[in-house]
């Protein structure tokens, strides 16, 4: 799947009452802008980050928008207001991003890669069970790993509360302190509780993939964010 772009004129009947030709008429009366400038040509691609105004009324980009953010700790994944601040208060100005929603979810005390879309469809694909897309963490520890901790997390562990064990994981050691966990599956805190299931505690998660694309963590300090490339589109569906 490639990044949307989509023609100025079908942009305009998409978000608006306008027929193709009324769309045309408003373009050539220099009704519309983008990014400011008044455009007059039908044809001009516009992406997400382009700000369209008819009449000086912005217009909603809906299914448009397929952005990278690295989380940075103390903001909430939730579309409504709580006592912590709001991933999407990270998007600035970008237009109507109430209705871009994350990708999944990371705690407030997780930081790291969160993708973020206003296009339903798309959220689902990469969310959905069904396709399993992998997860990579790393995990900062209280205390060293137990020796056979690699083999426990292949097998699985039984997390408090949980009818079944865990699905098959796989944890790579760092440090003496540090490790990577790869989940096929997202259940409530679960890097924090298979770690706890271990006898370690997370003293700092962050999240570094998702099935294979890789935070942009030398383009994007905690807190920034950019639209996802074409590749990257097609990475984070790839199996
Ligand atoms: N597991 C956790 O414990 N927290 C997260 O934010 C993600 C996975």
């Amino acid at each position: 799947m490639s990044v949307k772009t989509q023609r100025l004129d079908k942009f305009l009947t998409a978000t608006t009452d306008l027929t193709r030709s009324l769309a045309k008429k408003a373009l050539h009366r220099s009704e519309v802008t983008v990014n400011g400038e008044i455009v007059k040509n039908s044809a001009l691609q516009i992406q997400a980050s382009d700000k369209v105004c008819w009449l000086d009324e912005p217009l909603t980009l809906v299914g448009l928008r397929y952005l990278m953010l690295n989380k940075p700790l103390g903001y909430e994944c939730s579309s409504k207001s709580s006592h912590h601040p709001l991933v999407t208060d990270l998007l600035g100005d970008l237009v109507n991003k109430d209705q871009v929603q994350s990708v999944g979810r990371l705690d407030v005390n997780t930081s790291g890669l969160l993708l973020l879309t206003d296009d339903g469809q798309w959220l689902h694909r990469i969310t959905s069970p069904k396709y399993r897309k992998a997860k990579v963490y790393r995990a900062t520890l209280a205390s060293a790993l137990i020796a056979d901790a690699e083999e426990r997390v292949i097998e699985g562990l039984q997390l408090d509360g949980d009818a079944l064990p865990t699905l098959p994981a796989k944890l790579e050691r760092l440090g003496p302190l540090s490790a990577h966990l790869t989940l096929n599956e997202g259940r409530y805190h679960q890097v924090r509780r298979m770690f706890a299931a271990l006898g370690n505690h997370v003293e700092a998660l962050h999240r570094e993939a998702i099935g294979r694309l890789w935070l942009d963590e030398d383009a994007l300090a905690p807190g920034q964010w950019r639209e996802l490339t074409e590749a990257e589109m097609a990475l984070v569906a790839a199996q």
